[in-house]
Order: structure tokens, then C-alpha cells, then sequence
């Protein structure tokens, strides 16, 4: 399939916009992708023509509203290659997913001296939610490290899997270097020692294939601002004998079966995670980002995204006194890079009086930032939508900051 490049930008109406009078280069799709029309289209269709609270009425409205938010979960169940529907839950976003299922299935399982692995390059929403269960219930979080070219050491994985290991949980792709982890082996490790495995799907969804009876894994997060959905809305998957035996996440409408004063039986699932309403609008506008991955096709955006990777590593590596953390042979598309001059502030806010919009800090992975030694990097995060000649003006960018400083 050929794609029109021109054609697929026309779609993301703020490709189109200018930022300190200069055309906007958006570098940030790790921290946030930007939105496609048809996304934006289905939730100004709700609010302007639709809205109205799903799940509990008769009426029409309700009645419309509740099959286009369910259709999503269709959609999702089978992007995701899910063997049922019920098992994607909607939460606000791959954060809550991760808190749902640490509070929960900790809550069910863990008890003193279990461990929980988690790698040294998580997001702080893996680190801090097992960390909290892990205070409440007595188990133990431990550190899978990372190598120096920012990946997961497999051989040290190896060695800290042992029956006391109840849970590992890693990213699939690391928001701060872009590593691709081995997540398949991984969780065929941790299944050999009785171990569960959680997938943080946040930065893979929207550029890799994730089908979760391939991978194996036993819950899977992810949100839908980072694949061109909107904000407020992330999915929990997990297998269905596991979701059935664990405690609800947070009471109120829609969870419930019958409430008394004295006691609550909960309802099926989905709706036993699902307490209070939902973002109705995010989720209805959520199959229509699913709809516009699948019309391009994952796999033309991993190639797409592939060849940017390969032509901005290529030429940043020749800017004398920038060096590339993570360096690993298998990347999505995510350059994090440090200078000899200047500090990643700096360089994001002289990067960004050229238009063009990068993210500079620890990235919410301050363990990884400690490994590398470094306070924070400045870091390029591509999708199929960007160029090169995009890649080519940070190029230009980073020489100005050179050069100004
Ligand atoms: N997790 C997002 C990022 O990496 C916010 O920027």
C-alpha cells in the first residue's frame, strides 16, 4: 500500500498550525499524540447531538449512546485480539489501569515476602501503585536492571524469578528510550514460576501490533491519547478468570447487582470495574482513533516510523557533543539525547522558539535517569505522521542551541 503522506497530515488538523510563527513540528507523540479529525468529529458529535448517560435509561438517547460505547469495546476486544469482550475495561487511562490491577489483584494475592519485579526502566505509574500495594501487604518490589544500552537484562531477570515472584510488570516500549522489550520471553519466564505478568502498553499500542493471546500476558494498559484518542480514557485487559476472583476497584452506580444497607453483590464484568459514568464521549471517539490505525495499518506505521527512527538517530549522532541515551538495536521511534552545552531545558525552550515541540525532563522515569547518571534528557518522540524534512529542522534546532551556547 502506498501512502500520501500530504493526505495523512491533512487529517490532524493541528499539523496545520503555526507555533511562535513558525509551522509547528510536534515531536511529543510519547507524551501525547495529536488527534485525527474523525476523532475529533465523534465527540463533538456527543456533546452537540448525542449526550446522554449510558447504561441506565430506555430512551433513545441512552439507548444510542450505550451501543456506540459498547461498540468500542468490540473494537477493542478485537484489536487487541482479545477471546472475549467483557475482559477490556474502560478506565481513565493506562495509569488507573495499572493502579486497578495492582490494588486488586494485590489485594487478592499478595501476602508478606511475595515479590513483585518491576525493571528499572518503568514509568513512575508502574513503580509507585506496586509500591503502595506492596507497603499494605507486606511483599517486596524488586529492580529488573537495565544495560547500558537501555535495555532490560534478561540474564539478571532470570536470576530474581523464583516461586516467591507473584508479579512482574514492565513496559512494552520504554516512553524515555524507546527500547523494545522482550516482553514475549519475558512472560513466558514468569509464567514458568507461577509469576503473572502485566504489560504497560502505553508507548507500543498505537506503533506495534500488541494481541494479547500471542503475547500471553495476563493484563495489559494502555491510553487512548497516546493512539489519537482523547484524553481521559484507557483500557485495562486482563484474562477473565482473573479479573472474575478479584475485589472491585471502586464502589458506586453501574458495578453493583443488589445493594442493601448491610451488602453489596457486584455486578458481571466489564461493569464490576466500571463504578460511576464514564467518559462516554472519549470512549465513542476511541473507535474511531482505532478505526484510523487500522485504515493505515500498524504495520505501515512501524515501517513509516521505522525509517525516521534510523534517518534522525543517523543524523543527530553526527552532532559533536550530543550523545543518544538508549541505544538499543531494537527502538520504536523515541530519540532521548543529552548535550555537552546545554541542559534538556534549555534545549526544549530553544527548540520550541523555532516551532518546534519536544519533552525535556526525567520523563516520569526517575530510577532510569539515576542508571544513565543524568537529571533528565531531551527527547524527540516521532509518529507516521512526521517527515523528514520535520527530522531535518531538529536537526538545524539542535545546531542553533549549539550554537547559542
Ligand atoms: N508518559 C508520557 C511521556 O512519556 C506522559 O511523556
Amino acid at each position: 500500500m502506498s501512502l500520501n503522506i500530504d493526505k495523512i497530515r491533512k487529517d490532524f488538523p493541528e499539523l496545520s498550525r503555526e507555533v511562535n510563527n513558525k509551522p509547528l513540528i510536534y515531536l511529543d507523540n510519547a507524551a501525547s499524540t495529536l488527534k485525527c479529525q474523525s476523532v475529533i468529529d465523534a465527540v463533538n458529535t456527543h456533546y452537540s447531538n448525542e449526550a446522554s448517560n449510558i447504561h441506565r435509561g430506555v430512551h433513545f438517547l441512552s439507548e444510542q449512546g450505550t451501543r456506540k460505547f459498547e461498540e468500542t469495546r468490540i473494537k477493542i476486544a478485537s484489536f487487541i485480539n482479545s477471546p472475549e469482550v467483557e475482559t477490556v475495561i474502560f478506565t481513565k487511562g493506562t495509569t488507573e489501569s495499572l493502579n486497578l490491577v495492582a490494588e486488586c489483584f494485590g489485594r487478592l494475592e499478595f501476602k508478606a515476602g511475595d515479590e513483585i519485579l518491576i525493571s528499572t526502566m518503568e514509568h513512575h505509574s508502574n513503580i509507585v501503585p506496586w509500591q503502595m500495594i506492596a507497603e499494605r501487604t507486606g511483599a517486596v518490589v524488586r529492580e529488573i536492571p537495565v544495560n547500558d544500552l537501555g535495555e532490560i537484562d534478561l540474564e539478571a531477570y532470570k536470576r530474581l524469578l523464583s516461586p516467591k515472584v507473584k508479579m512482574v510488570s514492565t513496559a512494552h516500549v520504554s516512553n524515555s528510550l524507546g527500547t523494545i522489550n522482550p516482553i514475549k520471553e519475558m512472560i513466558t519466564l514468569a509464567h514458568s514460576v507461577g509469576a503473572k505478568f502485566t504489560v504497560d502498553a502505553a508507548q507500543s499500542i498505537a506503533h506495534l501490533k500488541v494481541d494479547v493471546q500471542e503475547l500471553g500476558c495476563d493484563f495489559l494498559a494502555f491510553s487512548a491519547h497516546k493512539m489519537f484518542g482523547p484524553t481521559g480514557v484507557g483500557v485495562l485487559w486482563g484474562k477473565k478468570e482473573l479479573f472474575d476472583k478479584m475485589p472491585p476497584y471502586q464502589g458506586g452506580g453501574d458495578m453493583i447487582d443488589v445493594v442493601t444497607i448491610e451488602k453489596t453483590t457486584y455486578n458481571d464484568l466489564p461493569h464490576k470495574f466500571e463504578a460511576g459514568t464514564p467518559h462516554i464521549a472519549g470512549v465513542i471517539a476511541l473507535k474511531e482513533a482505532v478505526e484510523y490505525i487500522e485504515k493505515i495499518g500498524l504495520e505501515n506505521i512501524a515501517a513509516m516510523e521505522h525509517e525516521l527512527l534510523e534517518y534522525a538517530t543517523r543524523k543527530i549522532s553526527e552532532i559533536e557533543g550530543v550523545r543518544i541515551i538508549g541505544t538499543s538495536a531494537k527502538k520504536s521511534a523515541v530519540i532521548s539525547f543529552v548535550m555537552d552545552e546545554a541542559h534538556p531545558h534549555d534545549i526544549g525552550t530553544l527548540l520550541d522558539k523555532q516551532g518546534i515541540a519536544i519533552r525535556t525532563g526525567h520523563h516520569c522515569t526517575q530510577p532510569l535517569m539515576e542508571r544513565f547518571c543524568i537529571p533528565a534528557t531531551a527527547r524527540a518522540s516521532f509518529s507516521f505522521y512526521n517527515t523528514k524534512e520535520e527530522v531535518d529542522r531538529l536537526i538545524d534546532g539542535i545546531r542553533k542551541v549549539k550554537e547559542f551556547f
